[in-house]
């Protein structure tokens, strides 16, 4: 089978290594891809946006499959072009990619069947998201409707704060038309912890949860990022709420899907807060989350490849159960200096050739590219060293053994990945 991975990420790459192990993939593609990648997969100048040409090249090479890593181009319809002209397809259509494409439209969705999500309002004129900012109580949290690169999300302390992130998204416009209409949701208290849904669009399979680590510095300060690092599987997440999970949320959402007549395969990211009243959705995402992808992948036993081929046919009733190792696993994400906000590129990276070859680990790429034989930087968020080990204490050890040996100029990362879940003794 001839496969092509769409993206050029951590997640791309983790997807790209996983599937280069599968008995029937027989060559790997991938558009754009990295410096990593192309040690797995051949990496073709193509944007994951630039749709037409991913189609002429799916066809030309005739492709198998093709697997979209990236949120982007499935708003931007990828699957209906590719469905249009008959080629198989990883993800969903651009109407089920509005659970990550649009915070009111998912909120509405879960309202309207449902499920368990904290209160919201939607508004789309910035003076009556002020009138109901003057009355409503605090702490709150204000979200842009369209994707806004992970900073759309505003924890807002006060009236000022909020009505600052009203300014910003609804007045000043800094994301554009996605902070055109914006979502003012409850704050409630909990734990995070990211669930994983392949479906076929009839069917489902839950894959382990992971836990990401947002804010940029140890002990959860500073900025959100896109995650700084993450583990897997989080034991917040016991087998009774799991099952809760299922009861309440995805079979519900499932079901929400059909009923609206939307043909969803590919993998529902759901980001639930466990409150003491139980689980709730934060939000949806409609693709791997990265670097979930990262520690979720490596602990896959047997063949991803069917996994995804058979939910793009609609036939994930065609396939054995997988098997995931009991292994824990961390990936700690080795930043450029300044991310997440600017940063300089092109920065050689060193060390990578002192870590290859090690057992239960690997250096996933995730802003690299190769200059004059050289791997260099080419993003925020660079390399994730992922390590796994039936102890977690001990991958832990390992993913940071591994980080220690990598350098590049201003690097940085946190410390303190898997903190929550080695305070619980696990
Ligand atoms: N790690 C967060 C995300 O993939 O959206």
């Amino acid at each position: 089978m001839r496969v092509l991975i769409v993206g050029g990420g951590g997640r791309e790459h983790a997807l790209a290594w996983k599937l280069s192990q599968s008995a029937e993939v027989e060559k790997i593609y991938c558009a754009p891809g990295n410096a990593g990648i192309a040690a797995v997969a051949e990496c073709v100048p193509i944007e994951g946006e630039d749709i037409e040409k991913l189609q002429e090249f799916a066809r030309e090479k005739e492709l198998h499959l093709t697997v979209v890593g990236p949120e982007a181009p499935l708003m931007e319809g990828i699957v209906d072009v590719f469905q249009e002209k008959g080629q198989l397809i990883f993800g969903p259509g651009k109407l089920g990619a509005r659970l990550e494409g649009s915070k009111a439209w998912a909120k509405e969705l879960m309202h309207r069947h449902g499920l368990p999500t904290p209160g919201f309002e939607v508004f789309e004129s910035p003076q009556e998201a002020y009138e109901y900012l003057r009355n409503a109580s605090y702490p709150l949290v204000v979200k842009a409707d369209g994707l806004a690169a992970g900073k759309g999300v505003t924890v807002a302390e006060d009236y000022f704060q909020a009505a600052g992130a009203v300014k910003a998204s609804m007045e000043e416009r800094i994301f554009g038309s996605a902070g055109n209409m914006i979502v003012i949701e409850e704050c409630i208290q909990g734990e995070e912890v990211s669930v994983f849904a392949l479906t076929d669009g009839s069917s489902y399979l839950l894959f382990p949860s992971a836990q990401d680590h947002k804010p940029v510095y140890d002990g959860d300060r500073g900025p959100n990022t896109g995650g700084m690092g993450c583990y897997s599987p989080a034991p917040i997440l016991t087998p009774p709420l799991q099952e809760q999970v299922c009861r309440a949320i995805l079979d519900p959402l499932l079901d929400a899907l059909r009923m609206e007549e939307i043909d969803y395969r590919g993998i529902i990211y759901g980001g639930l807060m466990v409150t003491e009243e139980g689980p709730q959705v934060l939000e949806f995402n409609v693709r791997f989350g990265d670097p979930e992808a990262q520690v979720l992948l490596p602990r896959l036993e047997t063949d991803l490849f069917p996994l995804l081929y058979e939910a793009a046919r609609g036939n994930l009733g065609a396939i054995s159960q997988p098997r995931w190792s009991g292994d824990a696993a961390v990936c700690v994400v080795l930043a450029s200096g300044g991310y997440p906000g600017s940063y300089e590129k092109g920065k050689e990276i060193h060390g990578l050739d002192q870590v290859s070859g090690e057992e239960k680990a690997v250096i996933f790429h995730a802003g690299t590219a190769l200059r004059n034989g050289k791997v260099i930087t080419s993003g925020g968020r660079v390399l994730g060293a992922t390590a796994w080990d039936p102890s977690l204490q001990k991958a832990v050890q390992k993913a940071y053994s591994l980080a220690e040996r990598i350098s590049f100029e201003d690097m940085h990362y946190r410390r303190d990945i898997a903190h929550r879940a080695l305070s619980r003794g696990v």
